[in-house]
């Protein structure tokens, strides 16, 4: 399983724990940068990694940036991605379990590395639930290929 990261300057503080979870459960890093604390613009992380999971390069992905929001929302510009902002375990939980979300995203404003940890750990180890959640997740692509 290949998962794919990316990152501005407010989110790198999550960084390493993030790749920590991903190695840790036993899956490969595809890591788009940033690597420092230099300004760069969240939009152009965030492209990267959701055309790396549309395009099936990487199974799922983990954005961050200060505070999740600006990243989450470029993410799902880009067709096929369900990016899930999220700020603690039962969300990123959710987000997988109901939402079938192929990215998360946090904030290095909001979370603190050992709650990004934990968060992306749950994010990973819970499947999607199907059943009527299908239903739904199909409604949210019907809009989007209306719409987008
Ligand atoms: C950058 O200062 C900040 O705006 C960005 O990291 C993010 O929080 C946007 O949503």
């Amino acid at each position: 399983m290949k998962i794919a990261i990316g990152c501005d300057h407010g989110g790198i503080a999550l960084k390493d724990a993030c790749v920590k979870a991903i190695k840790d459960f036993g899956a490969e890093v595809v890591d788009f940068g940033t690597y420092d604390t230099q300004s760069v613009d969240y939009p152009d992380y965030a492209e990267k990694v959701a055309l790396c999971v549309a395009n099936g390069e990487a199974d799922k992905g983990v954005l961050l940036c200060g505070t999740g929001i600006g990243i989450s929302i470029a993410a799902n510009k880009v067709k096929g991605i369900r990016c899930a902002h999220v700020t603690n375990k039962f969300c990123a939980q959710m987000s997988a379990e109901h939402n079938n979300a192929n990215i998360i995203a946090m904030g290095g404003r909001i979370s603190t590395p050992e709650e990004a940890y934990e968060m992306l750990t749950a994010f990973l180890s819970t499947p999607f639930a199907g059943g009527r959640h299908q239903k739904r997740v199909d409604k949210i692509t019907a809009i989007e290929q209306k719409n987008l």
